[in-house]
């Protein structure tokens, strides 16, 4: 069975265009993953709390020697690392908000990024992200057009805070697809570019099965 965490960080509901791509997404990956098992997360509505003093004096004492307080103040984010670290394949939607990422996905990373449990201490005081070996999807969707050769590509300060928070936990090659301009910008420019957006999707989702049924075909105990 392949596991698929899917979330959604938009503050629109049935108007927003990230929601209705990861949708687009999931869609294709049931149709080519028969047992595809998918964990949903909407960020708008199961907002994960910010960081209070509480967390952030209990997050970095060992497990070992935290108090009951303590411990409860970890609770929520206990329960959100393991829902990550059970997923094969984690596919995260949002809007460009103010150059950056919606406050509330900042605060799923502020959840997930969590010492013992999501990275740990290699031998030589290096930190070892315990998310490597998923495969990520980023969906992005922009107002602008941000893209390399515009002139508001240096804005972009989203991708930078994406591969940072999950490269530290272990992504190594997370896939960005940005659909951009989709709102400052005249309707044909839109439409190519949720088009454009679909198309990525759609050679992704054929990717992933590929090498998800290859993996499965390896992994299947040979005949004797
Ligand atoms: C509060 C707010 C801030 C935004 N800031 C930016 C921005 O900095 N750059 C940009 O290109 N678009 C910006 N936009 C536009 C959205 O990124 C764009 O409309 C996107 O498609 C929304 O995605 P959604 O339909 O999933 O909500 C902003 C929108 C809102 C509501």
């Amino acid at each position: 069975m392949m596991k698929l965490m899917h979330v959604d960080a938009s503050a629109k509901a049935e108007w927003s265009n990230s929601r209705a791509l990861s949708k687009y997404f999931i869609h294709l990956l049931h149709e080519k993953i028969i047992d595809l098992k998918v964990d949903y997360l909407d960020l708008a509505v199961d907002t994960p709390p910010h960081v209070t003093e509480a967390f952030a004096i209990a997050t970095y004492i060992p497990e070992q020697s935290r108090s009951e307080e303590m411990k409860h103040a970890l609770i929520a984010s206990d329960a959100l690392c393991k829902r990550v670290l059970d997923a094969d394949l984690l596919v995260l939607a949002m809007p460009m908000y103010n150059w950056t990422i919606p406050s509330t996905f900042k605060a799923f990373i502020d959840s997930i990024t969590r010492m013992g449990v999501t990275f740990i201490s290699g031998l030589d005081g290096s930190y070892v992200g315990q998310l490597n070996g998923k495969k990520v999807l980023f969906i992005t969707t922009r107002g602008g057009d941000l893209r390399p050769g515009t002139p508001y590509a240096s804005m972009d300060a989203l991708t930078p805070v994406l591969k940072a928070a999950f490269g530290f936990l272990g992504v190594s090659n997370p896939i960005f697809i940005d659909a951009q301009p989709l709102q400052f910008a005249n309707q044909e420019a839109r439409s190519a570019a949720l088009i454009r957006a679909r198309d990525e999707l759609v050679l992704l989702a054929n990717e992933w099965a590929t090498s998800i049924e290859r993996s499965n075909r390896v992994s299947e105990p040979s005949e004797v």
